[in-house]
């Protein structure tokens, strides 16, 4: 039977400016998975997250992204946010004058939504709660004087109401205090409830607490140089990145 693909990333090749980042990485995420990326810092997992979501000051040099049977290699980000994407940001961006309510409103009204303003903010004030987020919070202009945990909440609090396809969650747990970990974590639970995927970039355990991830990538150097199932994570937790680095160059 043919392997059904939500995101395929093929041969992909990145750079910022004259530096190339990305050497070459392939990913295939299936519908309904979960797939862990680990790496040392500065290996190049949020370039990654951001030549998935086409943020333009990255530059795709080579290689293909398929989402959803459709070559989106050439898309810009909207139109990926509009076909099912979401990526929540290691430094979420403050917007002034942008309620979090009407931020995410204006998502869902991109999207064709129909529902009524009572109904949408029963939603919302629902998934806050599942936060254990204060309601008066969704008046406040976007992220503006937000904790750096509060920043963090906000942004898997849009990717509840705007229920993607595929998440990409880079380091939504930095920050976070230990409840808000486990908070964040029951609330990814009932996102991944379904069909929905994730790519959860994180070092450290404790946001998989209610999930069960299907695979796990290491980035080292711009390139994915060691794949396996969730008892990556306990091993990089153990012995950290140096066996990786060890692999990487005798496979080079
Ligand atoms: N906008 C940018 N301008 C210049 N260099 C950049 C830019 N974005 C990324 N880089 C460089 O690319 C490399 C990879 O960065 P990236 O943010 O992808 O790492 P990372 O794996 O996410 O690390 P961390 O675990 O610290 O978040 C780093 O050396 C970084 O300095
Ligand atoms: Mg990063």
């Amino acid at each position: 039977m043919e392997n059904k693909s939500l995101l395929k990333i093929e041969n992909v090749k990145a750079s910022v400016g004259e530096k190339q980042i990305l050497r070459g990485i392939n990913l295939d995420i299936g519908p309904g998975e979960v797939h862990v990326i680990m790496g040392p810092n500065g290996s190049g997992k949020s370039t990654l997250a951001n030549i998935i979501m086409a943020n333009p000051v990255y530059t795709l040099d080579e290689g293909k992204i398929i989402f959803d049977g459709e070559d989106i290699t050439d898309l810009s980000t909207d139109k990926r946010a509009l076909k099912g994407l979401f990526m929540s940001f290691q430094t979420p961006q403050e917007v002034a004058g942008i309620s979090v309510e009407n931020f995410i409103r204006q998502g869902r009204l991109a999207r064709g939504e129909k529902s009524s303003l009572i109904k949408f903010r029963k939603e919302v004030d629902g998934k806050m709660d599942l936060l254990q987020m204060k309601p008066e919070y969704k008046e406040r202009y976007l992220n503006v004087g937000f904790s750096g945990g509060e920043k963090k909440k906000t942004e898997i609090l849009q990717m509840l109401m705007l229920n993607p396809k595929l998440a990409i969650l880079d380091e939504t747990d930095s920050g976070l205090d230990v409840d808000a970990v486990r908070t964040v974590s029951k609330g990814l639970k009932e996102y991944l409830n379904g069909e929905n995927s994730a790519i959860i970039i994180t070092h450290h355990r404790e946001i998989l607490k209610e999930i069960q991830p299907d695979y796990v990538h290491v980035i080292y150097n711009g390139k994915i140089v060691v794949e396996g199932d969730d008892s990556l994570v306990d091993r990089i937790e153990v012995e950290g990145f140096n066996w990786v680095k060890e692999e990487a160059s005798a496979n080079e």
